[in-house]
C-alpha cells in the first residue's frame, strides 16, 4: 500500500454522544444534538431512553430530544438492550438507581462477561437495590431505585463510566458525592454536566457533585472521535508517502494521551486550528508517514489511551527498538480481552510481541506476513487494528466480523478508501 493522502472529519465521539443524549433525556426543555455519532453502541443508549418514555427524533442533522427532566422518565415496559456498550449499561445504572421504579438490564455475549460490580456496588452502598447474575456481578441486571443517600466513594480503577455512573446517582441523592480515582479518568461528564448547567466541583483526582440540581436542556456540538482518528493516525504515520489531515478531531486532555504516544515514537505530528465545541476542545491532526522508535508507556497516560492501545501495538511492530505497555489490566475487561486478541494475532501475523501480566511487550520493527485470516471477535477496535495490519503487510489480509465495526466507526473503510 502507498500514500494514504487528503482530509477526512471522522465520526462525532463515542463517549460524548452517550452523554448528550442521556443528559437531554434527563434534562429540562430541549437538547439538540450536532455531530452525534450514529453508530450501534450510541443507537443503544437512543433506544433506551425511548424506552423510558423520552421523545427523541432526527431533523436532516441533529438529534432533539424533548424531557421533562428526570422524573419524566418512565417504567419501562421492556428489558433495556444496551447491545454491545458498557457506558450504556454503567451510566443508565447510575440513573435509573435515584428513579423509583424496576428496570431490567440486558445486553450481548460480550456485555455478559464484562464486570458490573464495579457499578452496581458502589450505587448498592447509595441505597439502590440492584441484583443480576452472580449477585450482581453480571447481567441481566434488575435495579428499583429512589431514596439514595450521598456516598464518597474511592474508586480502585479509574474508570469515566464508574465515576459517571455515582455522579448520575449523586444527582438524585441528599447532599454532596464524591467520586475520587487512582488516576483522572477522561472528564467528559463534568464538562458536559456543566453545559447543561450543573454546578459540579473538580479537585485533582476527585470530582464532587451536589444532590438535587436540575439539567437544563442546551445544545451540544460533539467532536470528532480521537479514538476512531487513532486508527488514521497510525495508519499514516505507517503508510509509505502519507500525509493526512483529521478535522475538528476531539483533543481534551484527558484523551490525548495518543498524540504523547506518537510524537514521543518520533511521529511528524501537528495540530492545527484549535478551538472549542462547547466546553470542548478541538483541532485538526496531521500526521505523515514517520520514523519510529519504542517507547514504555504506563501509569497515570493509560486511562488516557486506553481505547487506542490496539492500534498502539500495530504501531510498535513497526517501530525501532521495544515498548512496553505497562498497567493496563483494565484490557483484559474491555468488549475482548485486548491484551489477548491482539497479542495472539499480531504474533501469527510476525510480529515480535509477547503478553505480560498488565501489557505487552513488543520488539520492532518486523515486517508482518499477509495472506491470512483475522477476526475482529466482534470487537470494533479489534476489527479496525486488523485492518491497519492489511494496509502495511506484504500480502492483504482478510479480517472476519467487520460488521463490529460499526458499533464506533461505520464509515471506516469509506474513510480509509477516500484516503486512498
Ligand atoms: C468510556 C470510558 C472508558 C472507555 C470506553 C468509554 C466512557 O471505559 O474504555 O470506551 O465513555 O466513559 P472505562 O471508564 O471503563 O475505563
Amino acid at each position: 500500500m502507498n500514500g494514504l493522502k487528503g482530509s477526512i472529519k471522522v465520526p462525532g465521539d463515542k463517549s460524548i454522544s452517550h452523554r448528550a443524549v442521556m443528559f437531554g433525556a434527563i434534562a429540562n426543555g430541549t437538547t439538540e444534538i450536532t455531530g452525534f455519532l450514529q453508530g450501534e453502541d450510541c443507537l443503544s443508549t437512543v433506544a433506551c431512553m425511548k424506552e423510558l418514555g423520552v421523545f427523541i427524533r432526527e431533523e436532516g442533522e441533529k438529534m432533539v430530544i424533548e424531557s421533562n427532566g428526570i422524573d419524566g422518565l418512565k417504567e419501562p415496559r421492556r428489558v433495556l438492550d444496551v447491545g454491545n456498550s458498557g457506558t450504556t449499561i454503567r451510566l443508565l445504572s447510575g440513573i435509573l438507581a435515584s428513579l423509583p421504579f424496576s428496570s431490567v438490564l440486558v445486553g450481548d455475549d460480550s456485555i455478559a462477561k464484562r464486570p458490573m460490580a464495579r457499578v452496581t456496588g458502589p450505587l448498592k452502598m447509595m441505597n439502590a437495590f440492584i441484583d443480576g447474575r452472580e449477585n450482581g456481578q453480571f447481567t441481566p441486571l434488575f435495579i428499583r431505585g429512589g431514596n439514595l443517600k450521598r456516598v464518597h466513594y474511592i474508586s480502585p480503577v479509574a474508570s469515566a463510566q464508574v465515576k459517571s455512573s455515582i455522579l448520575l446517582a449523586g444527582l438524585g441523592a441528599k447532599g454532596k458525592t464524591k467520586v475520587t480515582e487512582p488516576y483522572r479518568s477522561r472528564d467528559h461528564t463534568e464538562r458536559m454536566l456543566q453545559s447543561f448547567g450543573v454546578k459540579v466541583t473538580v479537585d485533582e483526582d476527585s470530582v464532587t457533585i451536589e444532590g438535587g440540581q436540575q439539567l437544563q436542556g442546551t445544545k451540544v456540538q460533539v467532536p470528532g472521535d480521537i479514538s476512531s482518528a487513532a486508527f488514521l493516525l497510525v495508519a499514516g504515520a505507517l503508510v509509505n508517502n502519507s500525509a493526512i489531515s483529521l478535522i475538528d478531531v476531539g483533543i481534551n486532555p484527558t484523551r490525548t494521551g495518543i498524540l504523547d504516544v506518537l510524537k514521543e515514537m518520533g511521529a511528524e505530528l501537528t495540530i492545527t486550528n484549535e478551538k472549542n465545541f462547547g466546553k470542548e476542545p478541538v483541532g485538526t491532526l496531521n500526521i505523515k508517514t514517520s520514523e519510529l522508535r519504542g517507547i514504555t508507556i504506563g501509569g497515570e497516560i493509560i486511562p488516557r489511551l486506553i481505547d487506542e492501545i490496539p492500534a498502539i501495538a500495530v504501531l510498535a511492530t513497526q517501530a525501532k527498538g521495544t515498548t512496553i505497555i505497562k498497567d493496563a489490566e483494565e484490557l483484559k475487561v474491555k468488549e475482548t480481552n485486548r491484551i489477548d486478541t491482539m497479542v495472539n494475532q499480531l504474533k501469527e501475523l510476525g510480529a515480535n510481541i509477547e503478553a505480560t501480566d498488565d501489557g505487552m511487550k513488543i520488539i520492532g520493527p518486523t515486517p508482518l506476513r499477509g495472506g491470512q485470516l483475522v477476526d475482529s471477535f466482534g470487537d470494533h477496535r479489534i476489527g479496525m487494528s486488523m485492518a491497519l495490519c492489511g494496509l502495511i503487510a506484504d500480502k492483504p489480509i482478510t479480517v472476519k466480523n467487520t460488521e463490529s465495526i460499526s458499533i464506533s466507526y461505520p464509515s471506516f473503510f469509506s474513510d480509509l478508501n477516500d484516503l486512498t
